[in-house]
């Protein structure tokens, strides 16, 4: 079936399974590969990614039912060379190790900012549930989380 998909502001249209997920419509299909499977399901966040300004999942989205819509992913964030606050954030504040949840949670991050702009530290930690980390113990995650939301950041 035939999908139409803007995705970091390009418009794609493509042949695609009806079954195809919309994770692997981004990494395979047009190689964005910041976007990355950790579980497939459900459980791990890796695979964030904004659908019409919405946090979602992309392991459990249809690429099909992406169709018409706006996707923002990672590779979408920065505005060019400059990377997106978020990004600076969690680079200021060590909130990443091998960074294989970085982009899903950094996108988790950003949606959850634009819902709650100043969060609590418990909020934020509510916020990140959805996201599994194995490396940093979220800690540092907190931190620039708070941070890029421009309140003072725990000890
Ligand atoms: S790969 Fe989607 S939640 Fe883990
Ligand atoms: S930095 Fe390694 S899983 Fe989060």
């Amino acid at each position: 079936m035939n999908v139409g998909i803007t995705v970091n502001g390009e418009q794609h249209e493509h042949d695609v399974e009806p079954r195809t997920l919309l994770v692997h419509y981004l990494r395979e299909q047009l190689g964005l590969t910041g976007t990355n499977v950790g579980c497939d399901t459900t459980s791990c966040g890796a695979c964030t990614v904004h659908l019409d300004g919405e946090s979602v999942k992309s392991c459990t989205v249809l690429a099909a039912q992406a169709d018409g819509c706006e996707v923002t992913t990672i590779e979408g964030l920065a505005a060019g060379p400059q990377l997106h606050p978020m990004q600076l954030a969690f680079r200021e504040h060590h909130g990443l190790q091998c960074g294989f949840c970085t982009p899903g949670m950094v996108m988790a991050a950003v949606s959850l900012l634009r819902e709650h702009p100043a969060p609590t530290e418990d909020e934020v930690r509510h916020g990140l549930e959805g996201n599994l980390c194995r490396c940093t113990g979220y800690h540092n995650i907190v931190k620039a989380i708070l941070a890029a939301s421009g309140q003072g950041t725990p000890a």
